[in-house]
């Protein structure tokens, strides 16, 4: 019996020894002191079958092993709670004096912010903001301006025609202007221009109007360093009481001074579209090339920035305006041909092709 208990001390010390973490200590603990399956216990049970002389005798030696392997174990788990503690305190130690990771930053796209700058002119001339849907009604995109299925202006704007019906936006309420009439429903196309938002913009708000309408517009056009099936123009139009060419030639030399800051060299040719009469298309320098030619202006010098015009009465018709009360004029600035201008960029398929290099270099928001 002294020759077990002697042999248990010694196990538990060996053991108590190899331990590394608190949950083995509380594995060892149960198996050596454990009352029901406990080695020692295991042992005290089986004095019952010696003598009176050697139950004293092992019951006191039992006991001293028992206080010593608790005592041995309480020291054990003291030292086992310290490391422990350490290490989570070391795992979870922050360098608050380390330099933060900067969070990398998205930039605006060089469009945008020309964009906004522009908005930002036109609301001080007190013009308003507007958005229009980018898939279309043949009706809003042509016939409303005033462009008939046969007119052969359409040939000059052709698009992508897509099936189905016009959805009505939860998420842009705006875009939902003038969907209501059945015949605009019908046959869906990917705007040609911003102009469709010129007859909802007066349709929802009557005249005296003024408003711009920036946005994306496409055209199936075959793609080289100045044309792109998707571009941005930008729409103005202003409807008041006898408005006149020498209102638009007024407002246009703001604008052209607001983006260029600085005089820009222009000029006036008459142009054709079916919305405005009399129409022009006004031109700047090339500031590429300075008017010296290249492949941005075709070797011309001149760059075609700004069709405008007297916004036909037909027009104002469809807006349901009274042609003989009020009169307007429109704008359409080619918003993607202003931004190449205004940066130096050569190549109009660089706007889209989402590459970080081209696009990084346009400023932090
Ligand atoms: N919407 C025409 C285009 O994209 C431009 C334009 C707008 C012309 C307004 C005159 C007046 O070609």
């Amino acid at each position: 019996m002294r020759k077990q208990l002697e042999q248990l001390r010694r196990e538990a010390g060996e053991a108590l020894d190899k331990i590394k973490s608190l949950i083995d200590l509380e594995k060892a603990e149960i198996k050596l002191l454990g009352r029901k399956d406990g080695k020692l216990n295991a042992m005290l049970k089986s004095l019952k079958n010696l003598s009176e002389k050697e139950k004293k005798q092992f019951g006191k030696l039992a006991n001293e092993i028992k206080n010593e392997i608790t005592a041995l174990i309480a020291e054990k788990r003291l030292d086992l709670e310290k490391k422990e503690t350490l290490k989570a305190v070391e795992e979870d130690w922050i360098d608050v004096t380390l330099p933060g990771i900067k969070p990398k930053q998205g930039s605006l796209h060089p469009v945008s912010i020309v964009q906004y700058e522009l908005e930002d002119l036109f609301r001080s001339l007190g013009f308003m903001i507007l958005d229009g849907p980018e898939l279309e009604s043949d009706y809003y995109n042509f016939e409303a301006l005033n462009i008939p299925s046969h007119h052969p202006a359409r040939d000059t704007q052709d698009t992508f025609y897509i099936k189905g019906k016009i959805q009505k936006s939860k998420a842009c309420p705006e875009r939902n202007r003038g969907i209501k009439s059945k015949e605009n429903q019908e046959r869906l196309l990917l705007r040609t221009h911003t102009s469709p938002v010129q007859v909802r913009a007066m349709q929802e708000f009557g005249a005296p109007l003024r408003a711009i309408a920036p946005g994306r517009v496409f055209r199936y056009e075959a793609s080289d360093a100045s044309h792109e099936n998707t571009f941005c123009q930008l729409e103005g139009l202003m409807v008041e009481k006898n408005i006149s060419i020498c209102n638009l030639i007024a407002v246009m030399k703001t604008l052209l001074k607001g983006i260029f800051k600085r005089d820009v060299k222009i000029r006036l040719r008459p142009g054709y579209f079916p919305f405005v009469e009399p129409g022009f298309e006004l031109d700047i320098e090339c500031l590429i090339c300075g008017g010296r030619g290249c492949s941005v202006c075709k070797q011309s010098g001149w760059v075609e920035l700004l069709p405008c015009g007297l916004v036909h009465p037909n027009v104002l018709r469809a807006g349901h305006i009274d042609p003989e009360k009020f009169s307007g004029f429109a704008f359409g600035l080619g918003l993607t041909r202003l931004v190449m201008m205004r940066y130096g960029i050569n190549d109009i398929r660089l706007f889209n092709a989402g590459d970080l290099r081209f696009l990084e270099q346009f400023g932090a928001i």
